[in-house]
């Protein structure tokens, strides 16, 4: 969702954060769970809050790659608040940090027990245990994600160093560690979000929240866990099962030089289906014999075994084909060879107790269950990354993903000589690491049978203007991933590269039509004519289901329309779904995204409210026009005519 015209994020004029949870609230105080770890009372909670207990994330985080011999270190760890970037030179070795966080959580968040304001440089520490079964193995210490820079150091060694807030990383620790004795884990996160001269992926987070914009999350905000393989061991599958049964696979090993040989049998409910022996670390494909395709109505999943020497994972692949053809003369996505209508919602992804971290796996798949149940058949996942065991619940549940490349600065500009105002965009540098990162989004999330769709600019936020880094970009995803398709910018600037031609109009859709809006580009018919967003109704709710911060509740009223009863809001809901569903008949409207899942701060346009505790929609009557979007894209199919 952009701003209105001319309402241009400035640092200067930007409003300060109103520190929730401050003066007055009442805190779970009493409410310790373990030594000194206690919640803070959120500025709005979930069923989910008081769940979380302190052994949160208990799950197996990596579904793609699984291992037997695994240990989870999440729980309470210790937190104090470092000085700057030159603290990480002197490491608090064998000291107690200051206070008591839960481990995954973001600083920011109620369910941290810290919810820190400015958390740019942090300690964070634990000890942990490694039984000597593990001996003659190698140990593998892993980071679900950090926000934004971890260095890490295991009984005093540095032992790595990560950039990235969204993606996991694994060190080997093998030589820094004593068996069945606590060794010693710290970690300095420095996390710049939108501070200063800093122009990195940051998607929604900002320092100052306001409007569209929130909390930031700060550290360790998934899963952390060992891992004991053998010495030459799997690292990456890289997957994928196509609507003719190939699998084409690359099994990445830890040996890149010592080419060996794997073995990947594909079976379900204990029936090998195909099994068959590649090199390593370059792909090789073999066929399944008419396996039960992948889609959103039947999502059919294998089981994958791949061996090598003495490492054995389980994985899984689901079998569908993503491309674009021409039906009846329009360029169309195609699921399997046939036009697929996409809808889903812009997914924010946000908690008001976890900020970034759902407070439970259950919690997270409630998103997506409402989703389902409403008949969406899509969610666009904006400008955030999930943790796997999200993309693993929309491969299982039948949902298609729409995976957006966390923004640089989204809208950000700045004062420059003259009074002028100048959008923050990154220099050479910045834009070399969100490349970079870019390829980490794609190589690591590639795997998951639900991603149709890559987005790399949202809203021109962070796109440089005066060439036009898209096209390269846009190169560069599809030589990564040949398999989905690209949404080289969803809303604003189009200079004609992707497969998509996205429109971003508020409330009503202008999708695949012959009228656009200032805002957006005429719609281009050589490309899928898309609603990359629209919607975006408000309605105001009971201060009981608001996110209790003065500065978000009085950016409310910036919201484009606000229906003041829930009636109203379905009423109006019922008529836009209704223009969505003439352009398809009409024009040449391919999909669509709602704004959005739920409320997230002070923005109240949500099917539920951000405690998810109210859903606004009609059930029966919001199904019944998702269906008809279904439809009147189906009576324009023509999948004789489909090209592949
Ligand atoms: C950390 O310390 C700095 C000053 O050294 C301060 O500006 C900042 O607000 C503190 N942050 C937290 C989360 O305590
Ligand atoms: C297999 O996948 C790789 C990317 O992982 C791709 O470059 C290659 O073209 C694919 N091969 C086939 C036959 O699909
Ligand atoms: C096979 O897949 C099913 C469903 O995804 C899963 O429950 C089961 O654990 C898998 N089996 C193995 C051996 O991984
Ligand atoms: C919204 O409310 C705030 C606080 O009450 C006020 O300052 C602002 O002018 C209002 N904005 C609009 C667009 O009405
Ligand atoms: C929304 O509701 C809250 C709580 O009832 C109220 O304080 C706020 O003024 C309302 N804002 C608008 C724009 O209706
Ligand atoms: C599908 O395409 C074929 C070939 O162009 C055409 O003859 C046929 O009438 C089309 N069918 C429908 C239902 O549009």
């Amino acid at each position: 969702m952009h701003l209105a015209r001319g309402a241009v994020f400035s640092l200067l004029l930007a409003t300060g954060l109103a520190l929730p949870g401050s003066e007055g609230s009442k805190h779970h105080a009493n409410k310790a769970r373990s030594a000194g770890y206690a919640l803070k009372e959120p500025p709005l909670t979930t069923p989910w809050t008081d769940k979380v207990g302190t052994e949160p994330w208990p799950e197996y985080p990596r579904p793609l790659l699984q291992r037997s011999e695994w240990k989870n270190l999440n729980g309470v760890w210790k937190y104090q608040n470092a000085s700057g970037l030159n603290a990480v030179q002197n490491p608090p070795f064998g000291q107690a940090l200051a206070q008591d966080v839960l481990i995954p959580s973001c600083l920011e968040s109620g369910l941290s027990g810290v919810q820190a304001d400015w958390a740019l440089y942090s300690w964070f520490s634990t000890s942990f245990e490694v039984s000597s079964s593990w001996k003659g193995e190698k140990v593998l210490l892993n980071f679900g994600a950090v926000d934004y820079e971890a260095t890490v150091f295991v009984n005093g060694k540095k032992t790595g160093f990560h950039r990235g807030g969204y993606f996991r990383f694994a060190l080997d620790v093998t030589e820094h560690l004593v068996f069945n004795k606590q060794n010693e884990l710290l970690v300095f996160v420095h996390d710049p979000t939108d501070d200063g001269d800093y122009v990195i992926p940051i998607g929604k987070q900002t320092l100052r929240p306001s409007h569209i914009f929130y909390t930031p999350c700060s550290g360790i905000w998934q899963t952390v866990w060992l891992e004991a393989a053998p010495v030459n061991h799997i690292t990456q599958l890289d997957i994928d099962g196509n609507m003719n049964g190939q699998v084409n696979i690359t099994v990445h090993s830890s040996a890149k030089d010592a080419p060996a040989e794997a073995e990947v049998t594909v079976h379900k409910d204990g029936k090998v289906l195909a099994t068959h022996n590649g090199p390593t670390n370059k792909p090789f494909q073999f066929t399944v014999p008419s396996p039960k395709l992948w889609s959103p109505n039947s999502p059919n999943l294998y089981n994958v075994t791949v061996k090598l020497d003495k490492d054995e994972v389980e994985s899984y692949t689901g079998f569908r084909t993503i491309s674009r053809g021409k039906v009846d003369g329009i360029e169309r996505p195609l699921l399997n060879g046939e036009f697929i209508f996409m809808f889903g919602t812009l997914d924010q992804g946000y908690w008001p107790d976890g900020l970034y971290t759902p407070p439970t796996r259950e919690a997270m798949v409630y998103d997506l269950q409402v989703l389902k149940k409403l008949g969406f058949n899509m969610v666009r996942k904006h400008i955030k990354v999930e943790p796997e065991l999200f993309y693993q619940a929309c491969d299982e549940l039948g949902l298609l993903v729409i995976q957006d490349m966390p923004s640089l600065r989204p809208s950000q500009s700045k004062h420059v000589e003259n009074c002028k105002s100048v959008p923050i965009l990154p220099d050479e540098k910045q834009q070399a690491e969100f490349t970079r990162q870019l390829d980490v989004l794609v190589n690591q999330f590639k795997s998951f049978p639900s991603i149709a769709t890559w987005v790399i600019y949202n809203e021109g936020w962070g796109q440089i203007t005066d060439y036009y880094p898209e096209f390269g970009l846009t190169d560069r995803v599809r030589q990564l991933d040949p398999t989905r398709l690209v949404d080289s910018t969803t809303g604003w600037h189009d200079h004609g590269a992707g497969d998509f031609s996205d429109n971003h109009h508020y409330a009503n859709p202008q999708c695949g039509t012959p009228f656009y809006s200032a805002d957006s580009s005429p719609f281009d018919p050589s490309r899928i004519g898309f609603q990359g967003e629209f919607g975006g109704i408000g309605n105001n709710v009971s201060i009981e289901h608001l996110w209790k911060n003065q500065a978000a509740i009085d950016s409310i009223n910036r919201t484009y329309e606000i229906d003041t009863t829930i009636e109203a809001w379905n009423y109006r809901s019922h008529i836009l779904l209704g223009e969505l569903e003439e352009q398809i008949r009409l024009f040449s409207c391919s999909g669509g995204v709602w704004t959005q899942t739920t409320d997230v701060e002070g923005e109240v346009n949500g099917l539920v409210t951000y405690d998810r505790r109210l859903a606004r929609t009609d059930e029966k009557q919001w199904q019944a026009d998702i269906k008809a979007l279904y439809d009147a894209a189906a009576a324009r199919s023509n999948a004789t005519t489909a090209t592949l």
